[in-house]
């Protein structure tokens, strides 16, 4: 079983000509409510891609919440540890530019009422985390998956410094190229190439290291092995929840023990098809769209 402990939110896409500058006001013409948050993005990959998935997280009693529910209801995700909160639901306000580029903000409503108590995992689950619930909570996740025998996966995004003592206890940590320059500057590694920090990391607290390079594909820094991946070619018009994409899909297929190879192709085409179609969790594929282009994907071990 996959365990996505996390947030939930609702989308309000707003496509702009440009992004506005500080206490500018730039009109447009329409908007679009959809699902979204990072925590439900990755759940609704990886139940797509083929995982056993339960989502555990807070919503309010509001509509916005149920909305936000809609696709995981859909994909048969487990959703009986959603909880109802006193908070509203969360909603992320989206500006999209006519070059793709995006500029997003959170407002964490029922998120800050998401606690590691509503966690049950056993041996053998993934559980899998990003940072927009409370990072105690996060901490008391990774120590609680670990507790009970699950293997843990974090995508630090958006990223705020992890304590070394939580970084050893990770399987598996996915970052993207902004994610690992912060890590970098937080664990005083500042100056040296992003895929040398990675590496230094998976040596130091001995754990497996992503790095997502968008348009250049992605590493993957194990115990045995170093991997490089190249992106799949796609007419990109909307990145938002691409790497929630990646993440998911990357997840489901360690469930199914695949090799990292493979972890790492799965994970790359579905990010890559997620900028096919707009908002965060229209473009997520499911397995049958996955396994249709994996062999656009070459995996190279490096060093
Ligand atoms: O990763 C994309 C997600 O980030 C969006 O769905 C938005 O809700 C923000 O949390």
């Amino acid at each position: 079983m996959i365990i996505v402990f996390g947030s939930i939110a609702l989308d309000i896409v707003q496509l702009v000509p440009r992004l506005p500058r500080p206490g500018e006001t730039i009109l447009t013409a329409d908007y679009v409510m959809l699902p979204g948050g990072k925590g439900a993005n990755q759940a609704l990959a990886a139940a797509r891609a083929g995982g056993d998935v339960s989502f555990v997280a807070s919503v309010g009693d509001d509509n916005f919440g149920q909305r936000a529910l809609n696709n995981l209801e859909l994909a048969g995700v487990d959703l009986s540890n959603i909880i109802e909160r006193t908070r509203p639901t969360a909603c992320a306000t989206i500006s999209v530019d006519s070059s793709g580029e995006n500029q997003i903000v959170v407002s964490s409503g029922a998120n800050l009422e998401t606690t590691a108590d509503q966690l049950e995992p056993e041996a053998g689950d993934f559980v899998l985390q990003q940072m927009e619930i409370p990072l105690a909570e996060v901490w008391r996740g990774i120590e609680c998956a670990k507790a009970n025998g699950a293997k843990c996966i974090l995508n630090a995004a958006p990223f705020q410094a992890i304590p070394p003592e939580f970084l050893g206890q990770l399987d598996v940590l996915i970052v993207n190229e902004i994610e690992a320059q912060m890590l970098a500057d937080s664990l005083d590694l500042r100056g040296e190439e992003l895929s040398s920090v990675c590496a230094q990391i998976q040596d130091r607290y001995d754990i497996t290291v992503v790095l997502t390079l968008g348009a250049n594909g992605a590493l993957a820094f194990s115990n045995e092995e170093r991997l490089q991946v190249n992106v799949l070619p796609v007419c990109a018009i909307d990145t938002v929840g691409a790497g929630d994409a990646f993440v998911g899909a990357f997840v489901a297929a360690m469930s199914r023990q695949f090799t990292l190879d493979e972890c790492m192709a799965w994970g790359t085409v579905a990010g890559g098809l997620a900028c096919t179609k707009p908002g965060a969790q229209d473009g997520i594929p499911e397995t049958a769209a996955i396994r249709s282009r994996l062999d656009e994907i070459q995996v190279s071990h490096v060093g």
